[in-house]
């Protein structure tokens, strides 16, 4: 295990000495103000200092290192010309404030960021601004508030939610003040149709609707929904982070939507799952564009701005523009791949993913069989019962196989769920070098299921009480 920087601390080490002052020191603060004492931090010298964060960097795993197919999280490989683009000076060293005069280019790519994505979904106008999925369902829900506040329709105070959902979507929903009611699935793990129907009243605010659903599975009935509760009133809101399913295929505004978010940090070039800067833009039909955040990117007879000017707007929802350099990564995005580039991803993951779920379901059963997606679930319920080694030790055995294990545990209405998202730019060599080892754990649960509770045996971290962890943090030195 490595030590921390404390531990490794040996006083009076330096990595760098500054030289002595030749002037007489300027006491700007009041001597009263200044700390007694010595501040204990680590004393170390740089190579030591580097070392340890080499050696912290092997430990770590990523999508650098190999396969990665974490459901729900799209852990794909992102051209590293995209990266390189995003860290140009002229994006990196531009202040935030520069007016317009001075910051065209950059304005020019939020403009036509905001363009490409409507294309893609058949939405009309956007923002950039929110900084996460489900900081653009936050937004993307209080668009909807205002919407009916604004046709002084203040009643409607129900967000319908499929069971299916990911869990950010009734998260969203409640701190926006909606009452969220969940909406059954059927035997084919898609929105049950009679359920939704008993739920529809003139209080339903809207639906929120992922599709491909957290399944992999596409909603067949979705134009069907759509007219349901538009019928009563209601909005649809369009939870995009699994756009990267669908593009060049189907666009969620033709379905029937008014209101979407997309993790431009899945499907547009930077990397989810490291808790990294994200990008979770927000799309609407115009009906919905009067509430959109100011300021909004503008194209005029002078060039490029930023337009405040919107009387109906909700406000701004995070400082300044949004998380920039991911906007650009996903400019370069789609400028590079072109529609038929991303139409290619699209068919790629789903290809990949089918594969799999083929290969796989000759051992390990499906939730739900038939044709997915981008990313399907298997229910380790039955092996379970058979062999007494659960979704979570077959996780925990992937690793001394050398991958990331798959999401486990969600969506919760599969038992034992080991969700599983091959993403378009893995080959067929590491789909079968996965299958291969998933096969083996399998095997070795009936011939040994002892070797794998008591995986992993090759991480220097094993099994760490997780709800201990994350309930009771120990984050300071002492
Ligand atoms: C379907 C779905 N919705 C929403 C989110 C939330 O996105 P974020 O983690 O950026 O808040 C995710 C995240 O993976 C997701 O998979």
């Amino acid at each position: 295990m490595e030590k921390l920087l404390n531990e490794l601390s040996i006083n009076g080490r330096r990595a760098y000495r500054f030289p002595d002052l030749d002037v007489e020191a300027h006491k700007a603060i009041d001597p009263s103000l200044l700390r007694q004492g010595s501040l204990d931090l680590p004393q170390m010298a740089e190579v030591d200092v580097v070392r340890h964060y080499a050696r912290l960097s092997r430990l770590a795993y990523g999508v650098d290192d190999g396969f990665y197919p974490l459901g729900s999280c799209t852990m794909k490989y992102n051209p590293k010309l995209n990266e390189a683009l995003s860290h140009l000076e002229g994006f990196t060293e531009l202040h935030p404030l520069a007016d317009a005069e001075h910051s065209q280019g950059s304005l020019k790519i939020l403009y036509e960021t905001v363009d490409m994505l409507c294309k893609v979904t058949g939405m009309d106008q956007g923002t950039l601004q929110p900084c996460a999925g489900a900081h653009g369902e936050y937004t993307g829900l209080k668009l909807i508030r205002a919407y009916h506040l604004r046709r002084n329709d203040s009643k409607r105070s129900v967000m319908l939610i499929p069971s299916s959902a990911h869990g950010t979507n009734p998260a969203s929903a409640s701190v926006n003040g909606f009452e969220t009611v969940a909406v059954a699935s059927d035997e084919r793990g898609l929105v049950d149709l009679k359920d939704l129907e008993s739920k529809l009243s003139d209080n339903v605010a809207g639906i929120m609707l992922t599709n491909p659903n957290t399944l992999g599975l596409f909603e067949l009935d979705i134009r069907r929904i759509a007219d349901m509760v538009h019928a009563c009133g209601g909005l649809l809101y369009y939870d995009g982070a699994n756009m990267n399913a669908i593009m060049g295929f189907g666009r969620p505004g033709d379905m029937g939507f008014d209101v979407m978010h997309l993790n431009l940090h899945k499907t547009f070039s930077t990397p989810h799952g490291g808790g990294g800067p994200g990008s979770g833009a927000v799309l609407v039909k115009q009906a919905l564009a009067p509430f959109l955040p100011v300021p909004v990117a503008a194209k005029g007879l002078k060039g490029y701005s930023l337009d405040w000017d919107r009387p109906q707007s909700i406000g701004k929802v995070s400082g300044f523009w949004g998380n920039f350099l991911v906007i650009v990564r996903a400019y370069a995005y789609l400028l590079s791949m072109g529609s038929d580039g991303l139409r290619e991803a699209s068919a790629m993951a789903t290809i990949n993913a089918n594969y799999m779920a083929r290969c796989i379901s000759a051992f390990f059963p499906i939730a739900y069989p038939g044709l997915c997606k981008h990313e399907f679930v298997l229910s380790l319920a039955a092996f379970k019962e058979e062999t007494g080694c659960s979704a979570l030790d077959v996780a925990k055995a992937l690793l001394d196989k050398g991958y990331h294990p798959p999401t486990m545990y969600f969506p919760s209405l599969v038992h034992e769920a080991l969700m599983i998202e091959p993403t378009e730019t893995e080959s067929r060599e590491t789909l079968d070098g996965f299958i291969e080892a998933l096969k083996c754990i399998h095997d070795k649960a009936y011939s040994n299921p002892e070797e794998l509770h008591s995986s992993p045996a090759t991480t220097v971290i094993g099994r760490p009480d997780e709800a201990e962890a994350a309930k009771r943090a120990k984050v300071n030195w002492l």
